[in-house]
């Protein structure tokens, strides 16, 4: 992942950016941005709010676009133990304009609401680490930005520059998981060790490219994808088991996304709105309750980025759908912001629930890539660098199990509230010093035998 450098090197651009209203006075400015005002949006964040952000680049697009994310956190550029990560990405239909914008407005938001000392976003900032990334797509936005007329074509920049949907672009390992359900196998991190396969694979686009190693590099715990064209919060799995078009597809953590998606639904009116007329008159949205659907309930999707964080990684995504016109014209960006902003913060505040903690050795040194799983849901976490894990969970009491190779397994039994998570840490005995342990008992016994027995 390399450094934002460019920005020093374009030292003027900075400068004129202090001196312009935008950002810098705290105020949201709700119009669209394009490309290059995107940048400086994000720019005018940073340096407004220079302590608790940072801007990266993981790649670039086809067309060479950065994909530019801002962090937000009061460390950035580090993962600090037992701190969750999050991550929101939007655009990735370039002509899908609305979230991209909203992340924009997010960004300022939570800059300006760190600076006035809101508590609830300040303690968010703290135990957070949060990545923005606007768009996923930049060159399919400038195509479809760049049409004449407030009125966009339906498709117009949907796929990257290459003509890629970058929602189908993704490996499908909703076929591998949907054989190893039946036929027995991992049950997550299918891509395991499959780096190098995937850097070489000449079917996935630079953009997809970018977010798998993005995906498999940080430790994410929960993610959501914006989208436009309907209203909606759909949540795994998108694929459906037998290939037919509508069909529910539960995941193993069926209770929990459904419960994430609706902490996103609840806070929208619109989107929860029970009498909400279907975006056009021949919409099938059957599958809709309470504004969240699960992804094959609604439509079949193979290759997409949400059951792919899943099933590659610990982060659990949902999708979000967030108005009816793909490319709203201008003035109507405030409403979005109005009618989403509790729900982005909300949804964001979900990383903290279920259990949490590190799992380390006897002398207390952290193991990585620990398996974490729970008893009756069929999906395991691993933990991350310094042996810390986040295992998303609905309310209810669970059994939780640490394991490691070459270590004996620990089982704890745990009640878990609706927020925040509980804390359990784990403590795995070496299988070599439990062999050591028992070969000095055997030594003890033998000795206290020979002398009783007197030979
Ligand atoms: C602080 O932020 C929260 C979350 O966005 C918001 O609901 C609340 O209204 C804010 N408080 C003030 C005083 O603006
Ligand atoms: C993590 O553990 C799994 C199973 O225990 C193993 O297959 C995999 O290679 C390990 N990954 C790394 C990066 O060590
Ligand atoms: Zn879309």
């Amino acid at each position: 992942m390399k450094l934002f450098v460019s920005v020093l090197v374009f030292g003027t651009a900075v400068v004129s950016l202090v001196s312009s209203a935008a950002g810098t006075d705290g105020e949201i400015s709700f119009e669209y941005h394009r490309y290059e005002e995107l940048r400086k949006a994000l720019v005018s964040v940073w340096l407004q709010c220079p302590t608790i952000s940072r801007i990266y680049t993981i790649g670039e697009s086809f067309e060479g676009r950065e994909l530019l994310v801002l962090e937000m956190s009061d460390n950035p550029g580090t993962h600090e133990p037992g701190e969750p990560e999050f991550k929101y990405i939007a655009n990735m239909h370039g002509n899908e304009a609305v979230g991209r914008e909203l992340l924009i407005y997010l960004a300022q938001y939570l800059c300006n609401q760190y600076q006035q000392g809101n508590e609830t976003i300040i303690d968010l900032i703290h135990n957070t680490r949060i990545h923005l990334m606007p768009s996923m797509n930049p060159d399919g936005f400038e195509k479809a930005a760049s049409q004449p007329g407030e009125i966009k074509d339906w498709f117009v920049g949907r796929s990257n520059a290459q003509g890629v949907d970058l929602n189908r672009n993704f490996p499908d390992l909703d076929r591998i998981i949907y054989v190893n359900e039946r036929e027995g196998g991992a049950n997550n991190h299918l891509l395991q060790n499959m780096k190098k396969a995937v850097d070489e694979n000449t079917k996935l686009a630079p953009e997809t490219k970018a977010v798998i190693h993005w995906i498999m590099d940080i430790p994410f715990v929960l993610s959501a994808n914006l989208h436009g064209g309907d209203v909606v919060a759909n949540y795994p799995y998108d694929e459906t088991r037998t290939g037919s078009t509508h069909e529910y597809s539960a995941s193993p953590d069926d209770v929990m996304f459904k419960s994430l998606a609706r902490a996103y639904s609840i806070y929208n009116p619109v989107m929860s709105d029970p009498h909400r007329a279907p975006c056009r008159k021949n919409d099938d949205d059957s599958s809709f309750k309470d504004g969240i659907t699960n992804g094959g309930a609604w439509y079949s999707v193979p290759g997409g980025m949400q059951d792919f964080n899943y099933l590659s990684s610990n982060c659990f995504e949902i999708t979000l759908e967030l108005s009816c016109d793909k490319f709203p014209s201008e003035e109507k960006l405030k409403n979005y912001w109005e009618q989403n902003r509790n729900s982005l913060v909300n949804y964001i505040e979900q990383v903290h629930r279920g259990v949490k903690g590190f799992v380390r050795d006897l002398q207390g040194n952290a193991i990585s890539n620990a398996t974490i799983s729970v008893e009756g849901i069929d999906h395991d976490m691993t933990t991350a660098k310094d042996g810390d894990y986040w295992r998303l969970l609905a309310p209810g009491n669970y059994k939780v199990a640490a394991s490691a190779p070459g270590y004996l397994t620990v089982i704890k039994k745990v009640a878990v509230p609706y927020s925040p998570a509980t804390r359990v840490d784990f403590e795995l005995e070496s299988l070599m010093e439990r062999k050591e342990e028992e070969r000095e008992e055997l030594m003890d016994w033998w000795k206290m035998m020979s002398e009783t027995l007197n030979f």
